[in-house]
């Protein structure tokens, strides 16, 4: 069985995220979706709330399984029996750094290889960050992240400002 794993923060998760991991699946029996814990950017959402919009985000795709990991995506790849990781390329400027990890991990783990997908162009100026500054400022991402996404920030809100209306 060919197992992938896609990794990253999702913070938040993106359509185009989505579109990775649905491309992404297509090419594997298993497709991981891992969801870095520590990272050193400070997320907006918890490890939790991404877990949960990825879950809810793929829930059509029956080869598709969601998991946080903290550490080296290499040691996730072991544990989880795969070979392959999946990442998106939206441009040139995504480039240098994907280049990076993908030869570091493999010189950490010959056995694996990174497939990269280009995103579809539709979603190229789509980023998780370019998300979080319109949230930040109160703008509609509805054209940004999945409809569950949406759902689930919207929540997360509510409860915000209610546990602070509480107090
Ligand atoms: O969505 P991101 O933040 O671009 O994803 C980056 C990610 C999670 C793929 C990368 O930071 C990662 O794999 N982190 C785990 C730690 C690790 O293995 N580092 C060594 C590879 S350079």
């Amino acid at each position: 069985m060919r197992v992938g794993v896609y990794p990253g923060s999702f913070d938040p998760m993106t359509l185009g995220h989505l579109d990775i991991a649905e491309r992404g699946a297509s090419l594997v029996d298993k497709l991981i979706i891992g969801v870095l814990e520590n990272s050193s950017k400070k997320p907006m959402f918890t490890v939790e709330e991404r877990v949960r919009m990825l879950r809810e985000g793929t829930k059509h795709l029956p080869n598709v399984e969601v998991c946080p990991f903290s550490g080296l995506l290499v040691e996730f790849l072991k544990e989880h029996n795969a070979t392959i990781v999946v990442r998106g390329l939206r441009a040139v400027t995504d480039f240098e750094y994907e280049l990076q990890l993908a030869q570091a991990n493999r010189n950490l783990y010959p056995a694996m290889e990174t497939v990269f997908l280009t995103t579809n162009a539709q979603y190229s100026f789509i980023s998780s960050t370019v998300v979080k500054d319109i949230l930040h400022h109160g703008g509609s991402v509805e054209h940004f992240v999945p409809q569950k996404v949406i759902e689930i920030i919207n929540q997360i809100r509510r409860n915000q400002h209610g546990s602070s209306d509480g107090n």
